[in-house]
């Protein structure tokens, strides 16, 4: 299990002071770090067609980006290449608990596990993200330097997949170690050079735009026929400009779109669907032929424990405590009773269940019927 240490500071003090603001490096943040996976098992990944992995190189000046899967890795050389795996999390359960010590940030806001293993000399240029992101160094040495935003800075494209920036002034300028943590907000400048064979892990965070947020709402309302209200103008005057857009009229259009967003009962069911669909591919398992309620029951009353497919993403939102609690789970609802917000937390706060906890499933029959439906869906899974 991984404990992040935060020296001096607790995670409450950590959001507060640097969340969202400044850069923060945490010097052994990870005391005595064991890497979760090794150069060879990211390679692995990288070869399979479900997995999104790049190779990034620099050589003489020249920046190269290869999309993978990839069959070898020896064209790229002993240098200046790193390789970088999108959502480690979904395919490697030991990887997937070192987002574990960052949940006291909710599951929502949390996007995925990034790794990349870089050559001595590799990198992927100095750049902004739009997202939050802790940086966990793995095996090996990499020099790591972080500024403050700062709207001087140019963007380019040294390759027309690559969006690299001028260079900045750096406020952190550190060698990381193995267990090293480094913090960086959005927009913050930052570079890593590889100075040997190194791993690192990216704890990446989930920020949605205010265009992806209305492109998911629009596709929430036509996918459930919802048409909304429309314009209407009783007080109409005579209009003496009739080539214009009034004022008033475009205040009213307004109007018609904030009381959509301020719906109080149909913004959250759309949110909850919209923000806990995996935005990579998942390793379902869904098992055939599908289990009976009874056989579960069974196997959970033997003590059997049950674990959460990798990448899954669950929340849940109860407005008050007499209303139904919509559970979300991988874009898709379930409404439980008021009553059964134990259910939804042990769903949404626990990556296995062990003995005491599966127990509390086969004590109501709604309950068994909820987990059968989500063990069939491939979503938690007997752990061997
Ligand atoms: C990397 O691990 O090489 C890239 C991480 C980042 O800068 O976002
Ligand atoms: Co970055």
């Amino acid at each position: 299990m991984y404990v992040l240490n935060f020296a001096e500071l607790t995670p409450a003090r950590f959001l507060a002071e640097f969340w969202q603001k400044k850069p923060l490096l945490l010097k052994q943040g990870f005391a005595h770090f064991e890497d979760p996976l090794s150069p060879d098992e990211l390679a692995g990944l990288a070869m399979e067609e479900e997995v999104e992995s790049r190779v990034v190189q620099c050589s003489n000046g020249k920046w190269q980006l290869e999309t993978g899967p990839f069959t070898d890795f020896e064209q790229f050389g002993e240098r200046d290449w790193t390789i970088l795996v999108q959502a480690v999390d979904h395919w490697h359960a030991a990887a997937a608990t070192l987002l574990e010590p960052f949940r006291f940030i909710p599951n929502w806001r949390i996007d995925d596990l990034m790794v990349s293993f870089s050559t001595p000399g590799g990198g992927v240029g100095p750049h902004l993200d739009q997202y939050d992101v802790f940086i966990i160094q793995g095996l090996g040495q990499r020099h790591w330097r972080v500024g403050m935003p700062d709207s001087k800075l140019q963007q380019f494209c040294p390759h027309p997949r690559l969006l690299q920036i001028s260079p900045f002034t750096a406020c952190i300028d550190v060698i990381m170690e193995p267990g090293d943590v480094l913090y960086i907000p959005p927009g913050c400048p930052h570079e890593g050079i590889s100075l040997e064979n190194s791993l690192n892990y990216s704890v990446g965070f989930r920020a949605p735009a205010q265009k992806d947020l209305l492109t998911g709402l629009a596709d929430y309302l036509i996918d459930n026929d919802i048409s909304g209200k429309r314009f209407t103008d009783p007080e109409r005057q005579i209009s003496h400009n009739i080539g214009e857009l009034a004022i008033t009229d475009l205040a009213q259009v307004k109007q018609l779109l904030q009381q959509l967003v301020s719906d109080e009962t149909s913004l959250p069911l759309w949110f909850g669907q919209y923000i806990s669909r995996a935005k990579h591919e998942l390793d379902l398992q869904e098992p055939d032929p599908h289990y009976q309620p009874a056989e579960v029951a069974e196997y959970l009353e033997e003590g059997s424990v049950l674990a959460l497919t990798g990448g899954l993403r669950c929340c849940y939102h109860q407005a008050d405590s007499a209303a139904d609690i919509a559970l979300f789970i991988n874009g898709e609802q379930y409404l439980l009773p008021p009553d059964e917000l134990a259910t939804a937390k042990l769903l949404c706060e626990h990556r296995r269940l062990d003995e005491q906890q599966c127990l509390h499933f086969i004590a109501l029959a709604q309950r068994l019927d909820l987990l059968v439906q989500l063990i069939n869906l491939g979503y938690w899974y007997f752990e061997q």
